[in-house]
């Protein structure tokens, strides 16, 4: 049986009751918090900071998985472990000296991410794919929530888990933007691991049924 993980996206939350939807996902079947952290550079869009995130680490009790969507991470990294973040994620576009960004993330003791734009080809990371500890392959353009799914994803998640095998690394997939029930099992069988979901549980009128209804399409 499987076991993916279902990462709600906190950029859906409604921030004037964060600390409630902290905690229906701390009820909840949910795996990681995933936090979206956007510069207004890297992406046309600004999200939230370092004050936001502290005020939600005091609550969140479960894994958090940060994703910048920022230009020069590096400046960052010991910012973002000291915030609590547990998995680290930068841009794939963001990165001149990749390798030494996700050493630096290793360094920290914060598990390295990569995140892929749905332009960027999965085959770049031939010879890096041994470093990372996850790729998350964005399906959607980031900056925005609730946008619709590219499907050309299950493409790339199928040539990615290829790519992982072939070269006996231990990293896993992630999905980010557009998932829903419609999608998750087909992601899941094309070979992702962790599925980022912010508006389909956050807009959802029962938000602990819809986790556990993704929770359980995808482990079967
Ligand atoms: C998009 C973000 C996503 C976003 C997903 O730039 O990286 O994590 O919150 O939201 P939905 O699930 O609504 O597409
Ligand atoms: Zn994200």
């Amino acid at each position: 049986m499987r076991n993916t993980k279902i990462a709600p996206s906190i950029l859906a939350a409604d921030f004037a009751n964060l600390q409630r939807d902290i905690e229906m996902v701390n009820a909840s079947q949910a795996d990681w918090f995933h936090i979206d952290i956007m510069d207004g550079v890297f992406v046309p869009n600004i999200s939230f900071g370092m004050p936001v995130l502290d005020a939600i680490r005091k609550h969140a009790q479960k894994t958090i998985d940060v994703h910048l969507m920022i230009v020069d991470p590096d400046r960052y990294i010991k910012v973002f472990k000291d915030l609590g973040a547990n998995v680290l994620t930068v841009h794939y576009e963001a990165c001149t000296h990749l390798h030494r960004t996700l050493q630096a993330i290793k360094a920290e003791g914060m598990r390295a991410g990569v995140a892929l734009n749905p332009h960027t080809s999965v085959s770049l990371l031939e010879d890096v794919i041994q470093d990372i500890d996850l790729v998350c392959i964005m399906s959607v353009n980031p900056g925005f929530g609730g946008q619709s799914f590219i499907e050309n994803t299950y493409d790339k998640v199928k040539k990615l888990k290829q790519l992982i095998i072939e070269k006996g690394a231990s990293t896993i997939i992630e999905i980010d933007g557009g998932v829903t029930s419609g999608n998750a099992k087909q992601l899941v069988d094309a070979g992702a691991d962790v599925l980022v979901a912010g508006s389909f549980v956050f807009n959802a009128q029962d938000q602990l049924g819809t986790i556990a209804d993704l929770k359980k399409l995808t482990c079967s």
